[in-house]
């Protein structure tokens, strides 16, 4: 739990989220149009409500897998180690992966998970975030696909969380510490 009050202020309402999955999902659809060997990969806990509504939009022949690696603990440093938790359940060799990210920050927990999955030589390994914080970046890496770019902004809801609370609010907001 938070040990300092804060409130939360609304950045992107759940309509825009919605209109902006809408979009994606478009360009998704028509990247996979003529496979059927695509694999969704989910990576846990943060893009469990972004891969749940993504999914619900693709026009296509899709598998849904899921991946936790470690990120921030539960503090708001982003921490240079990057664990796998849980690996996916099913093989990914040959398949067209599409790795789902809540936010990719520093950058590191992106670059390594595609390390370690395309070390198990996927035919096609393609990454989408639903934010992106370009000004926090340290390894090389942007994702194919973005929903929106943030300033550096501490956010919660949508999924994603504050030592583990606010995953559940429907849009996303900035965390405002009141003390
Ligand atoms: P990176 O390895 O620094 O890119 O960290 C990415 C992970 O850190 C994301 O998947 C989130 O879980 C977490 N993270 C980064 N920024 C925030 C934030 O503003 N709020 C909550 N979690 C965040
Ligand atoms: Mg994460």
């Amino acid at each position: 739990m938070p040990k300092r009050p804060y409130v939360i202020d609304q950045m992107i309402s759940a309509k825009s989220i919605a209109a902006r999955i809408e979009e994606l999902s478009r360009e998704i659809s028509h990247e996979y149009a003529d496979t059927d060997k695509l694999v969704v990969v989910g990576l846990l806990r943060g893009s469990f409500v972004f891969i749940a509504d993504l999914v619900r939009e693709l026009d296509l022949p899709v598998e849904v897998d899921f991946l936790e690696a470690s990120s921030y603990g539960n503090a708001m440093e982003s921490s240079r180690e990057v664990r796998i938790f849980k690996d996916l359940r099913g093989e990914i060799e040959g398949r067209d992966v599409l790795v789902v990210e809540d936010i990719v920050d520093t950058g590191h927990t992106l670059t390594h998970v595609l390390h370690v999955l395309e070390s198990r030589n996927p035919a096609k390994l393609k990454t989408i975030a639903l934010l992106d914080k370009p000004s926090r970046r340290e390894a090389d890496i942007t994702a194919d696909w973005i929903g929106f770019s943030i300033p550096d902004e501490f956010v919660v809801g949508y999924g994603i969380d504050f030592a583990q609370r606010n995953r559940n609010l429907p849009y996303i907001g900035k965390v405002r510490f009141t003390e």
